[in-house]
């Protein structure tokens, strides 16, 4: 039986549900309460999942049987949520983007290890079945020297199913998207060095699920080449116009040897298919039975089991800081139109045990 884990939830909006839903097959893991800046929501969300309604964020962080508190605020509040957090001697996992600044993600990660406490941030999809066998045939060598990631992020359009879209859109497709492949090809390549982008906004005027109109400024539609520092060049596609249904979805890798396609840069049990150079796709059964869908709260567990063994988390603050670098690179080139360097490493989590 693992070591007991008590975690509490900050932002009791929509992808809040999927977290405890997933969270309840953990025994050890004990969800002890929620709190959000509309204490109703909080409430809310503790009648469905249990435990506590915390009136404020501070109430939250005074409880000393926190252990880990799970950030799922908007976009823009993560910073301050996880600085506070951090501050109060809290382990922290928190929902994607880390920060929309370099400077702010890098001293989120200083303030962790400056502490001696764990932060991870989404996304943490490496972590699935469909994801690591992929990992694994390229580490395998089946696809031989990787050369070309082609990645897409056909992410339709926020307002016809969330309720809250302005953030999204604020803070566009790529900071809210772009970073599930960005964090993939980092996982299995290494850091990035350099991008060439272009970007621009679309499609500007939008309506909310309830009638009301809002206009965008942040590009919703971003296309990147990304270079790694080990020579593969990534191009990515990441938007909010183009429907999820397209065909041009997930992540396909090219190597001397041969290729593969993955389904899906979220979902666990995304197919996958291997070719030969000039011989047909087959599809590949992923290295264990797949988990349906997108098991949210993976890091989280992950935290705790290496909490107890005394060894670092997969998921990490500075592969997210990483990837924030390269956003604000990509940004930058496609307002400047010209490359923009990018400085930092990058730490790589190990594939799973079990993979
Ligand atoms: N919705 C999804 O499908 C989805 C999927 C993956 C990741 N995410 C990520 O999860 C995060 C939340 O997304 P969402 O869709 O749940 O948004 P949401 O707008 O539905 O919910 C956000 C919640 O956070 C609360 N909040 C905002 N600022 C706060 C603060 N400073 N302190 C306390 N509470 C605060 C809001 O009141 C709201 O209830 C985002 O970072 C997003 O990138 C969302």
């Amino acid at each position: 039986m693992p070591q007991p884990l008590n975690v509490a939830i900050v932002g009791c909006g929509n992808i809040a549900g999927p977290y405890a839903e997933t969270l309840q097959p953990y025994d050890h893991i004990t969800l002890l309460g929620a709190a959000d800046v509309d204490p109703a929501r909080a409430a809310a969300f503790v009648a469905k999942y249990g435990g506590t309604a915390y009136e404020s964020l501070d109430a939250l962080l005074a409880d000393p049987r926190v252990d880990v508190v799970i950030n799922l605020t908007i976009h823009h509040a993560h910073p301050e949520v996880i600085t506070r957090c951090l501050e109060a001697g809290k382990h922290v996992h928190s929902e994607k983007p880390l920060a929309m600044t370099v400077a702010e993600a890098q001293a989120l990660v200083q303030l962790a290890e400056a502490r001696g406490l764990r932060l991870s941030c989404a996304p943490i999809t490496y972590m699935g079945e469909a994801q690591q066998t992929v990992w694994r045939l390229i580490r395998d060598g089946q696809l031989g020297t990787v050369r070309v990631v082609y990645a897409e992020v056909n992410w339709g359009r926020i307002e016809t199913w969330h309720p809250n879209p302005p953030p999204f859109y604020d803070v566009g497709a790529l900071f809210d998207v772009g970073v599930y492949p960005l964090t993939l090809v980092t996982t299995m390549f290494g850091a990035a060095r350099r991008v060439t982008a272009f970007g621009r906004v679309l499609y500007p005027d939008r309506v909310t699920l309830d009638g009301t109109p809002f206009h965008i400024t942040t590009p919703d539609f971003v296309v990147a080449v990304v270079e790694m520092a080990d020579g593969t060049v990534v191009r990515l596609t990441t938007n909010f116009y183009v429907p999820y249904g397209t065909r041009q979805q997930g992540l396909e890798f090219h190597g001397d040897l041969g290729s593969v396609i993955l389904g899906s840069f979220q979902n666990f049990d995304a197919p996958v298919s291997f070719a030969r150079f000039g011989e047909p796709f087959a599809p590949v059964e992923p290295v264990r039975p797949a988990y349906p869908g997108t098991e949210w709260v993976l890091a989280v567990v992950e935290m705790g089991e290496a909490i107890e063994a005394g060894r670092p988390q997969r998921a990490t603050g500075a592969q997210a800081a990483h990837v924030v670098e390269i956003c604000c690179a990509i940004s930058e080139s496609l307002q400047q139109g010209r490359p923009v360097d990018v400085g930092s490493s990058v730490p790589r989590p190990a594939p799973m045990d079990w993979a």
